[in-house]
């Protein structure tokens, strides 16, 4: 019999981990835009997955932070739908159980990634007064958390505000070598050090149209360079 790609996990607070050895599904067992035949190499995680898991997800923020309410600090563009998605199944939380959490939601743009490799320069764009975050509960939502330095970047920025508490969702962990930051507080998956696109990760501004987050292939990166 195969190897299963998903161990067991006990607990599962750092996330679903996805093995480096895990050659990923392929690619015809799923539907995707057209467009981008022959730009992926195979699919990380399916749609229906990345949704179940993030319905878990808003549970545990639920269960940590409901009764009280937060600040959702949603980091563009990477992040919008694990922000829409995360923000809508808390909501169904809300109305379906007798604990409620009142959100306000913020944008935020942090740019630093050209190809499919980061640069030194980080913007932060729309952060620049967050006076409103003093004494509040802060969630920051984030699609992918690498090395760190721009999830350490923001946490300072966002602590010189004087929040209340600040917690951490992060969709995806990547386990690359030199990883400088704490976990975030909630993770969907831990994926191996591979550039993925799909559900609002880009390429150069391609890819964030496609459902399932998928590994890029040669030709794609090739493709779509600037
Ligand atoms: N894909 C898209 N954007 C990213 C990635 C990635 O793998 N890592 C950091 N930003
Ligand atoms: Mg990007």
């Amino acid at each position: 019999m195969a190897d299963v790609f998903v161990k067991p996990q006990i607990g599962g607070g750092g996330g679903i981990v996805i093995d480096d050895d895990w050659p990923g599904y392929c690619l015809d067992l799923f539907s995707y835009p057209a467009h981008y035949s022959g730009d992926l190499d195979c699919v990380v995680v399916p749609h229906g997955v990345i949704v179940d898991r993030i319905e878990r997800l808003a549970r545990n923020i639920m269960d940590d932070l409901g009764d009280h309410d937060i600040v959702v600090l949603c980091v563009l563009k990477g992040g919008y739908q694990f922000c829409v998605d995360l923000v809508d199944k808390i909501k169904a939380l809300s109305r379906n159980s007798n604990r409620t959490l009142p959100m306000r939601v913020h944008f935020i743009r942090l740019k630093s990634y050209l190809n499919d490799q980061s640069t030194e320069d980080l913007h932060i764009v729309g952060a620049e007064d967050l006076s409103f975050l003093a004494g509040k509960n802060v969630l920051i939502v984030e699609a992918i958390v690498g090395t760190g330095k721009t999830m350490n970047a923001l946490l300072k920025h966002v602590e010189s505000f004087s929040p209340k508490l600040i917690k951490v969702a992060g969709l995806l962990v990547k386990r690359v070598p030199h990883n400088s930051t704490c976990l975030p507080d909630y993770v969907g998956f831990e994926i191996p050090d591979r550039f993925v696109v799909g559900y609002a990760l880009d390429y150069n501004e391609y890819f964030r149209d496609l459902n399932h987050i998928c590994v890029i292939s040669e030709s794609g990166k090739t493709k779509y360079k600037i």
